[in-house]
């Protein structure tokens, strides 16, 4: 329910906001607005209200949040293909750390809707040519040309139609069969399956079908559990270009409260989460669970503000706190700040990127990061919400279901050489599917532990 009276989807527009393109032509992004505000909405409410009522229960312990999925999706590689692989890497992740621990895997995709991204700077110079930078598919294009880095409102359309395909696609793969616990051996990807980590997955499905045959042999009617033959896989994006919030926001016919309707989640970036800020503003009226993402320039102090801001009615699934801290520095940063939002009594579901905070520029200019860091990152999360005695309820991961050598390291080593084969992001790197399915093992046994 709603805190602030004012509130309406617009009114973010009399607050602060940073991070939105200096659009060229107002009367064409005016229309375009428009034209979205009458689309049908892309997620439902209902979906929404149970998507936060698993949150809530994984605030409770009795589950595991798995975010995951591109940094940056773009309009120029977009296929079934690459959107079933996506799922492929999120469905043997979610498998590997629920047969372990023995606990729910909430899958939360960063999907249908991921096209836009902060930037440290708004321009970018490359031999004495300073453009625009590049802020996403859904504002101007990557290539390094005026033309492409121009902003162009038309491509908020484009982003809608893309984030409905997705959400179809979504749809038919996770209902229509692909996801049955039966087909768990096909998900394995051509280029995962020989190495350790796939042959460790190869195990743990046939240790599956032999549990599912021995069900079957015990008289359970394994065909009318409708949970062994379909799965939930909801979405989320980083609520950046407020504008395009703001057109599929809708007011649900049932409870008569605001959802945005673009996904079922949604979080606010490191760089966009100032208190007075728009972007808070915007986000604190809506329905959806939201993410926020701290880093270490957060204080405990500013974590409390943004719970009181965006969970004022304490209630448990609304808010994930997302640590984005950097190796070297989680466990001494995020254990003051988990105390004080524990002691201030919100609910909230405690989370871990342990990729944003691990950005390197290599000596070869790549942007990249090292799974060794990624992990001591985890480990590092993992002994601070222990000794904070919370519950570390889940990871935010960026990866891709593509066989790509952007992050260094994982069982089956990527090396600085390898970078420059295949480095195909748009954004930042991302760990493929090989690493991906390393991660999940290491982590249930993080879990255990
Ligand atoms: C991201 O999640 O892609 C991102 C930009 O993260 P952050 O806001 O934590 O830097
Ligand atoms: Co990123």
């Amino acid at each position: 329910m709603l805190a602030d009276s004012s509130w309406s989807p617009a009114s973010w527009r009399t607050h602060p906001v940073v991070q939105q393109p200096a659009w060229p032509d107002d009367v064409q992004l005016k229309q375009v607005l428009e034209a979205l505000a009458e689309r049908p909405p892309l997620v439902f409410a209902g979906e929404v209200r149970t998507l936060t009522n698993e949150l809530a229960q994984v605030a409770e312990g009795n589950g595991f949040l798995l975010q995951a999925g591109d940094c940056a999706e773009s309009f120029g590689q977009f296929s079934a293909d690459k959107v079933r692989d996506q799922i492929k890497v999120i469905l043997q992740m979610s498998v590997a750390l629920t047969y372990s621990t023995g606990l729910p895997t909430l899958k939360v995709g960063r999907i249908a809707g991921q096209y836009a991204k902060p930037r440290s700077s708004d321009t970018e110079t490359r031999d004495g040519v300073t453009l625009d930078s590049f802020r996403g598919d859904i504002v101007n294009g990557f290539d390094f040309t005026a033309a492409a880095r121009r902003p162009d409102a038309q491509r908020l359309m484009h982003a809608y139609e893309q984030a409905a395909a997705t959400h179809h696609l979504l749809r038919s793969f996770t209902k229509g069969g692909f996801a049955d616990l039966s087909q768990v051996h096909r998900w394995n990807l051509e280029f995962v399956g020989t190495t350790r980590e796939g042959e460790r997955y190869e195990q743990l499905s046939t240790e599956i079908d032999r549990a599912l045959r021995f069900m079957a042999a015990c008289g359970i009617d394994l065909a009318q559990e409708r949970t062994l033959h379909e799965v939930d896989i909801y979405t989320s994006h980083e609520a950046l270009i407020l504008g395009y919030e703001e057109a599929l926001t809708r007011v649900d016919a049932i409870s008569a409260d605001w959802y945005d309707t673009s996904a079922h989640m949604l979080w606010i970036g490191e760089r966009t989460r100032q208190l007075d800020g728009a972007h808070v503003h915007f986000l604190a009226g809506v329905e959806n669970p939201i993410g926020v993402k701290l880093g270490p320039s957060a204080s405990p102090d500013d974590a409390v503000a943004l719970c009181r801001q965006l969970d004022p009615d304490q209630q448990p699934g609304r808010l994930t706190l997302v640590s984005r801290m950097g190796a070297g520095k989680v466990r001494d940063l995020l254990a003051p700040i988990v105390a004080a939002v524990r002691d201030s009594g919100h609910p909230v579901v405690w989370a871990c990127d342990p990729m944003h905070g691990n950005t390197y520029q290599h000596e070869s200019g790549y942007k990249t990061r090292h799974f060794d860091s990624v992990m001591d990152e985890l480990s590092g999360f993992f002994s601070v919400c222990h000794d904070a005695d919370v519950w570390p309820g889940g990871v935010h991961i960026e990866l891709t279901g593509d066989d790509v050598t952007e992050c260094l390291g994982g069982g089956d080593e990527v090396t600085a050489a390898d970078l420059d084969n295949r480095y195909e992001t748009l954004c930042d790197p991302r760990l493929n599917a090989r690493q991906a399915l390393d991660l999940a093992f290491r982590l249930s046994e993080l879990m255990r532990a």
